[in-house]
């Protein structure tokens, strides 16, 4: 054991993916109580700052995914609470929540990202109606898009756009989760992501969806997915990707565990899509695959993330 003190596992949450969150901070109590760890399970509500206290929580697990849990803002709040955390701080956090500032540092890092335009609701949309021709016309890029809101997880709110006629959807329903929603070039190729921890890289898998694309169904359906670990794909290829991966996890400042999602086209080259600071941790999710591989049992892999929050450099 690495602490005797009270760790309190943050999971729920209100974001649309409170219900993965939920089985992801089972997972990891489980984990902690096995290892024989002083854990309790916080389901984080607006009240967070009292259930801790009242808890007597001294370092936080948070396994929030998506919204406050993931952007930042419970990272704030538990600095001001004066108690330690695993994972990323809150610029980290922050910069990979959201799509549009990532995507900046990783161009300013050489980190290749797929084509892409931001687009902001007040300066499209009319009394209920989008002006589509304002949207294509700042556009060097053909269809297909991949239309996706600037800072949900699991795929929420994403859709391929193959038709002109379909853009006014695809952005409808993204503006449903926040105001500026990003149109990406659809890239065809196998889906890589990266799992890192502490700086390392622990390998990847490709991700095969029965569906048009890793769309929620396809993230939390058994079955709907086909796990190919390590990726079938070429070694130097796979050296490259994995470089661009920890690059990525550097470029935002991340720390503890990340998942650095790609895609590789049909030409092999890679595109970067995000870096999720806050990774599924059930123990079928794909880090925990990932770890897997590389030797790191899932009670293992816990307990290095908790170690993130006790090195105190952030
Ligand atoms: N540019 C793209 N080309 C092809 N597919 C994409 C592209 N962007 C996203 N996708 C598909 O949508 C999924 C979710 O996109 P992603 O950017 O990772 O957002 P999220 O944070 O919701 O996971 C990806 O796993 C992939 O299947
Ligand atoms: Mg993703």
């Amino acid at each position: 054991m690495i602490t005797e003190k009270r760790i309190g596992v943050l999971a729920g949450g209100t974001s649309a993916e409170r219900d993965v969150s939920l089985r992801s901070g089972d997972a990891v109590y489980k984990a902690l109580i096995g290892l024989g760890y002083d854990a309790v399970f916080i389901d984080v509500s607006a009240d967070v700052c009292r259930t801790l206290r009242e808890n007597g929580v001294e370092i936080a697990f948070v396994v929030l995914h998506g919204g406050h849990g993931e952007n930042g803002a419970i990272q704030g709040l538990l600095e001001v609470m004066g108690i330690p955390y695993t994972g990323s701080g809150i610029l980290g956090s922050a910069l990979a929540m959201d799509k549009e500032a990532s995507k900046m540092a990783f161009i300013s890092h050489g980190i290749p990202v797929a084509p892409f335009i931001v687009v902001r609701r007040k300066e499209v949309e009319n009394r209920g109606r989008i002006n589509i021709q304002a949207i294509t016309a700042i556009t060097d890029f053909p269809l297909p898009w991949v239309v996706k809101p600037a800072t949900e997880g699991s795929s929420i709110g994403v859709s391929i756009v193959r038709l002109e006629e379909q853009i006014e959807a695809a952005l409808k329903q993204a503006f449903e989760y926040g105001d500026r929603v990003l149109a990406e070039r659809y890239v065809k190729g196998k889906e890589i992501q990266i799992g890192i921890l502490g700086e390392k890289v622990l390998g990847g898998v490709e991700v095969r969806p029965l569906r048009e694309f890793y769309n929620y169904e396809a993230k939390y359906t058994p079955g709907l997915t086909n796990y190919i670990l390590p990726p079938e794909i070429d070694r130097s290829k796979y050296g490259t990707i994995k470089a661009f991966a920890l690059q990525a996890h550097k470029a935002l400042g991340c720390k503890g565990a990340t998942r650095v999602d790609f895609i590789l086209d049909e030409s092999n080259n890679p595109f970067l899509l995000e870096v999720n600071t806050i990774p599924g941790m059930t123990e079928t999710s794909l880090l925990p695959k990932i770890a897997m591989l590389a030797g790191v049992e899932f009670p293992d892999l816990i307990e290095k993330i908790l170690a993130s929050a006790l090195r105190g450099e952030r």
